[in-house]
C-alpha cells in the first residue's frame, strides 16, 4: 500500500518544516542499503513539500568510474545535465570544495550550468556517506531570484547529514 505523501504544514515556519521533513526521512530509510532509494526519498520528499520555490530538486553523484564527476542521480524537475565535473558550476563548486554553496543569481555565479534557463537561484549542499567520503550532492533550483535563505541552508545540511547515516 503507497504511504500518504506529505505535503506542506499550514502555520509551520520553514526551520519546523526541515525538522518534520527530516525525521520523515530518517523513518522511511531506515535499514534501507540503497543510496539510490534514499536519494529519491529525500527529492521527492523535499520538492513536494517546497514545490513551486523548489523548481529542481535533486541529487548529482559522485561516479566511481570517473571520480572526478558528477552524474545525475534521483530528481524532480525539468531534464537535468548528465554530467558535471568537479569545479564546474555551483554543483561541481559543492563537489570540489566540500562547502555549501548559496546562489542568490546564478547568471553572476562564474561557469554556472545552465541546464534550464528558467533557473535563477540555487542551493548546493553535499551529501557524506557514512566514511566520511563525498558522495553526493544535493543541488535546488528556483525560478525565483533569492529563492534561499540561511534556514533552507540550515535545514537542507541537516538533511543531507542523516541521508546516508540514518
Ligand atoms: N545549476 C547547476 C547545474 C545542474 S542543473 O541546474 C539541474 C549548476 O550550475 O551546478
Amino acid at each position: 500500500m503507497a504511504e500518504e505523501m506529505s505535503t506542506a504544514v499550514e502555520g509551520e515556519t520553514k526551520a519546523e518544516a526541515y525538522i518534520r521533513i527530516g525525521k520523515e526521512i530518517a523513518a522511511i530509510v531506515a535499514g534501507e542499503t540503497s543510496h539510490t532509494a534514499r536519494y529519491a526519498t529525500a527529492a521527492c520528499l523535499l520538492a513536494h513539500n517546497f514545490g513551486p520555490r523548489f523548481f529542481w530538486t535533486g541529487f548529482y553523484v559522485v561516479d566511481p568510474l570517473k571520480p572526478d564527476q558528477l552524474v545525475v542521480g534521483p530528481y524532480q524537475g525539468t531534464l537535468g545535465c548528465l554530467r558535471i565535473p568537479f569545479g564546474r558550476g555551483v554543483c561541481g563548486a559543492a563537489a570540489a570544495t566540500g562547502e555549501t554553496q548559496l546562489v542568490p543569481d546564478v547568471e553572476a555565479f562564474p561557469n554556472h550550468i545552465a541546464c534550464d534557463s528558467r533557473s535563477k537561484s540555487e542551493i548546493v549542499v553535499p551529501v557524506y556517506d557514512s566514511n566520511g567520503q563525498l558522495a553526493a550532492v544535493l543541488d535546488v533550483d528556483s525560478a525565483e531570484l533569492d529563492a534561499f535563505d540561511a534556514d533552507d541552508q540550515t535545514g537542507l545540511e541537516a538533511i543531507c547529514k542523516l541521508l546516508l547515516t540514518a
